[in-house]
C-alpha cells in the first residue's frame, strides 16, 4: 500500500526541478521606493481592504494595480489541506495532500539546527507549490506546563534551544520567498481559556524566557511576519498589545507584518494604533458568528475606515500598515523571482524521516534490551492503540498526508522473520468536532485480549501515549493531568505482570507520569513523527538508527514538581476565571529545568537527556574568558562499539548574583556524530552579552561582573565538569 501511494505521489508531484535558492530579489531600498510609488495611488478603501481577511486564509489585493491576494496556510508541520472560503470545512481538493513533517517537539529534540533549516526549506517548497505566501508557524511558545495542549507544536522549555532552532527554520522557509509567521506572540503557554487568560509575568521572565525565541526569530532570523496570540498580557489582548510597538518594532526593529491569531482582535482603535497589520478571523464577523461575506464587520474593516473618516484614528496608522503589508508582498508574492515549488518529493520524505529519526529519545535501556535483532524469529506482541492510530490531527496543525507509516507497519517491515501480533489494549474513542467520544469498544474486553496476546509472546512492544484529540495533545484545551489516559497505566502494569520482557514506545508531545518505570526495562520517547513515524521508530528499535535525541523539556515525576504547578493555585495555573482571569507566573524565570535545578527537585528525565546505543566520554574540558567571549571546550569520544551522535551541552550559572538566577542556563550546544572509537574536540563560543540578565529597574540587559560557573556535560543533570570563570 505504502509503495503505491508513494509512487503516485512521485508521478504526480515530483516535478520539482532543482531551482537555485540564491535568487536575485528586490533590495530593501527598491522595495521602499516601490511602496512610495504605490501608496499614493491607493484609496482609503483599498488600503483598509489589505488589513483584514476576505476569506478564512486570504486577504484581498488591489486588482486594478495588479497587487495580488495574500494567501496563508497552517503550519507548522506541513501545508494544511484547503479550507473553504467562508467556513472551516475542508474543500476536498484532490491535490492538496502534503508531506507531514514531524512535530516541532521532535525537531527540538534533535538538537540539530541544520535539520531545522532543512525542515523550513521543505515546508516552504510545498507552500510555494500550493500558492501560499505565508506559512503560519513555527510556534515558539515556551513549554511552561506539561498540560499545555499545544506543546507538541513548540520547541521546548528552553529559550536558547528554541532560539537556535527557530532561526534556521525561518531562514529555510524565507529563502524561498515564503514568509514565516512566527507564533503566538506572546505568552500563549496554555490552551485552557486561551481567549481570556490575562497573564501577569515579571519583566525578567518575559524577556529572558518567553520573548527570547521571538527576539531571535526577528533579530537573527529576520522573520517577515509574527502572529499575535489570543490571550491577554497585563490587561491588553496580545494581538494589539503595547509590546508590539514598544518591543517588537521599536526595540527589535521588526519591519514585517503582525497578523492576528484567528479572531484575536477585539478593538479597532487599539488594533489600529498598537502595531497590528492584518486581522484574520475564525468567524466571518471576527469572533462569534458566521454569516456569508461579513468580513466588513472586522475591527480593521469598516469600523476602521469609518473611524479614519471621522478623524478618530489617524490615517498614518493605515499608511504604516499598508506599507508593512506591501513590504511583505514584495518579499513573497510580488518578489522579483517567484519559485514554483514542489510537493511530496523524495527529498521532502527523506527530510521528514531524518527529523523523525533524530528526534527520537531513548529514555531507558536496561541490560541493553535494545536494539533488537531485525532477523529475530521471536513472537512479538505489539500492544497499544498508538501502534495503528493516525496522528495527523491536533487542531490547526492538522495535515492531509500523502501517507502515514504507523508504528505497527514500521515494526512489521523491519522484523520480516518475526511473528507479530497486535492487540489494542485500550481505545481512545473516535473524534468528532475536535472532541473525543467514548469508545464503543468494551474496555475490559480490550484489556483481556491484550493480556491474552502477551502471554505467549517472547517480547512485548507497547506503543501508547497520548493522541491528537481534545484534552490531550490538541489545540483549544489543555490536558487534565500528567497521567497517561484511557487506563494505560493499569494496562501496562498488568501486561508487565504477565510478560516483563517489554519495550515501551511512547508517542506524545508532552511529558507524562510513569508510575511503572522501575519495571519497564526499555523506554523510547517517539513524539509525533509525521508521515514517516513508524519507519523512524522501527529504525531505532532495530538499531538501523542509533538514537541521538535529547529531551527538549523536563519530565517531572509528578505534576507538582513542575514550577507552575508547584503552587497548586488557580492563580498560577490556569488562571482565576472566577474573577478577572488573571494568571500570575509566580515561578518567574525558573521555568523547566531551571526550576528543578534551583529547587533541587529531581526530575524523572531531565532536559537535555537522552541515551544512545553507544557510550561517550568527555575529556579535556576547559572554559576560559577572552575579550568579549567565553569559550568552552571538550573532547567527545565514542567509547562504545557503534557509530553514534552526542550533544555537548554548555550551561552557565552566576555565583552570588544580586538577582534571582537559575542554577544554570543552556548557553551553547553542538551535536557531533562519531564512529566507534573516534573522538572530536568541540569548542563553543558564548558572547558575554548572552550572559546578561534583564534589569527591571533600568529596563535594559546587564552583564553582572563576578564569578560564573560553566557546566559542561551531555544533559542538564549529567555535567562532567564545573569550571569557574571571572568577568
Ligand atoms: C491557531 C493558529 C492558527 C490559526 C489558523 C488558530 O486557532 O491558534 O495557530 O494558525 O487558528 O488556523
Amino acid at each position: 500500500m505504502k509503495k503505491i501511494v508513494l509512487s503516485l505521489a512521485a508521478i504526480a508531484l515530483a516535478a520539482c526541478t532543482q531551482q537555485s535558492v540564491q535568487q536575485t530579489q528586490w533590495t530593501d531600498a527598491e522595495i521602499e521606493q516601490k511602496i512610495d510609488e504605490i501608496l499614493p495611488q491607493l484609496t482609503l478603501e483599498e488600503k483598509v481592504a489589505l488589513c483584514h481577511a476576505q476569506s478564512k486564509f486570504s486577504t484581498a489585493g488591489v486588482r486594478r494595480l495588479g497587487i495580488p491576494e495574500l494567501w496563508m496556510s497552517d503550519g507548522p508541520h506541513g501545508v494544511r489541506a484547503e479550507i473553504n472560503w467562508d467556513d472551516w470545512g475542508y474543500s476536498h481538493w484532490t491535490n492538496d495532500s502534503c508531506t507531514a513533517f514531524p512535530a516541532l517537539t521532535s525537531l527540538a529534540a534533535s538538537f540539530n539546527p541544520d535539520l531545522a533549516f532543512e525542515y523550513g526549506n521543505a515546508v516552504a517548497e510545498e507552500a510555494l507549490y500550493r500558492g501560499k505566501d505565508v506559512m503560519l508557524g513555527p510556534g515558539v511558545n515556551i513549554y511552561r506546563t506539561p498540560l499545555n495542549g499545544r506543546n507538541f507544536e513548540y520547541l521546548g522549555e528552553d529559550p536558547f534551544l528554541a532560539s537556535q532552532m527557530v532561526v534556521p527554520y525561518v531562514k529555510g522557509v524565507q529563502q524561498n520567498g515564503v514568509a514565516s509567521c512566527v507564533k503566538h506572540f506572546a505568552l500563549n503557554n496554555q490552551e485552557t481559556q486561551r481567549n481570556s487568560v490575562d497573564v501577569e509575568v515579571s519583566d525578567r521572565a518575559l524577556r529572558e524566557i518567553y520573548l527570547a525565541p521571538f527576539e531571535a526569530a526577528v533579530t537573527e532570523g529576520h522573520a517577515w511576519s509574527i502572529m499575535g496570540s489570543y490571550n491577554l498580557f497585563r490587561g491588553q489582548h496580545c494581538c494589539h498589545n503595547a509590546v508590539l510597538n514598544n518591543i517588537l518594532r521599536n526595540e527589535w526593529g521588526f519591519d514585517g507584518c503582525v497578523i492576528t491569531d484567528w479572531g484575536g482582535a477585539h478593538d479597532t482603535k487599539e488594533a489600529a494604533e498598537n502595531g497590528l497589520d492584518i486581522e484574520m478571523g475564525t468567524w466571518t464577523n471576527g469572533l462569534t458568528s458566521s454569516s456569508r461575506n461579513a468580513y466588513d464587520g472586522y475591527y480593521l474593516a469598516k469600523p476602521y475606515l469609518e473611524a479614519i473618516k471621522k478623524g478618530e484614528i489617524d490615517v498614518k496608522t493605515l499608511d504604516a500598515k499598508a506599507r508593512n503589508i506591501l513590504r511583505l508582498m514584495f518579499r513573497t508574492n510580488m518578489a522579483k523571482n517567484i519559485k514554483s515549488g514542489c510537493m511530496g518529493t523524495d527529498a521532502h520524505f527523506a527530510t521528514a524521516l531524518s527529523i523523525a529519526r533524530e528526534g527520537i529519545v531513548l529514555l531507558k535501556n536496561e541490560n541493553k534490551v535494545l536494539p533488537l535483532d531485525p532477523q529475530t524469529t521471536m513472537k512479538i506482541a505489539v500492544i497499544g492503540e498508538n501502534a495503528t492510530r493516525s496522528m495527523m490531527g491536533g487542531g490547526s496543525s492538522e495535515l492531509k498526508s500523502f501517507f502515514e507509516i504507523s508504528p505497527l507497519e514500521g515494526i512489521k517491515s523491519h522484523f520480516p522473520k518475526a511473528q507479530i501480533v497486535h492487540s489494542m489494549g485500550y481505545a481512545s474513542g473516535p473524534e468528532m468536532f475536535g472532541r473525543v467520544l467514548p469508545s464503543k469498544l468494551n474496555a475490559d474486553s480490550l484489556m483481556n485480549a491484550a493480556l491474552e496476546t502477551v502471554k505467549g509472546a517472547d517480547l512485548v512492544i507497547y506503543v501508547g501515549g497520548l493522541t491528537k484529540a481534545h484534552e490531550q495533545d490538541c489545540e483549544a484545551g489543555d490536558r487534565v493531568g500528567l497521567e497517561l489516559p484511557f487506563n494505560q497505566n493499569e494496562l501496562i502494569e498488568k501486561v508487565m505482570e504477565i510478560n516483563p520482557n517489554i519495550v515501551g514506545v511512547f508517542v506524545t508531545g508532552n511529558a507524562f507520569a510513569m508510575p511503572w518505570i522501575d519495571r519497564m526495562p526499555a523506554i523510547v520517547q517517539a513524539w509525533y513523527g509525521g508521515c514517516q513515524a513508524g519507519e523512524a521508530i522501527a529504525d531505532v528499535l532495530t538499531g538501523k538508527v542509533n538514537p541521538s535525541g535529547k529531551l527538549p523539556f523536563t519530565f517531572p515525576v509528578k505534576l507538582t514538581d513542575n514550577g507552575a504547578h508547584s503552587f497548586e493555585s488557580a492563580e498560577v495555573y490556569p488562571g482565576r476565571f472566577e474573577s478577572d482571569s488573571k494568571e500570575f507566573y509566580k515561578e518567574d524565570i525558573l521555568v523547566g529545568y531551571r526550576w528543578h535545578d534551583t529547587k533541587n527537585i529531581a526530575p524523572l528525565f531531565a532536559f537535555g537527556y537522552g541515551l544512545s546505543y553507544t557510550s561517550f566520554e568527555l575529556s579535556g574540558i576547559e572554559a576560559k574568558m577572552s575579550g568579549k567571549k567565553l569559550t568552552a571546550k571538550a573532547t567527545v569520544k565514542n567509547t562504545g562499539d557503534c557509530s553514534g551522535a552526542e550533544v555537548l551541552q554548555v550551561y552557565v550559572g552566576k555565583k552570588d548574583s544580586r538577582v534571582l538566577r537559575a542554577q544554570k542556563e543552556l548557553k551553547g550546544f553542538k551535536k557531533t556524530t562519531l564512529e566507534a572509537g573516534a573522538q572530536q574536540t568541540i569548542s563553543i563560543d558564548i558572547p558575554t552579552d548572552k550572559l546578561a540578565f534583564f534589569n527591571e529597574e533600568t529596563q535594559s540587559w546587564e552583564v553582572e561582573k563576578g564569578t560564573y560557573v560553566v557546566y559542561v556535560g551531555t544533559a542538564s543533570n549529567n555535567i562532567a565538569a564545573e569550571i569557574e570563570v571571572e568577568i
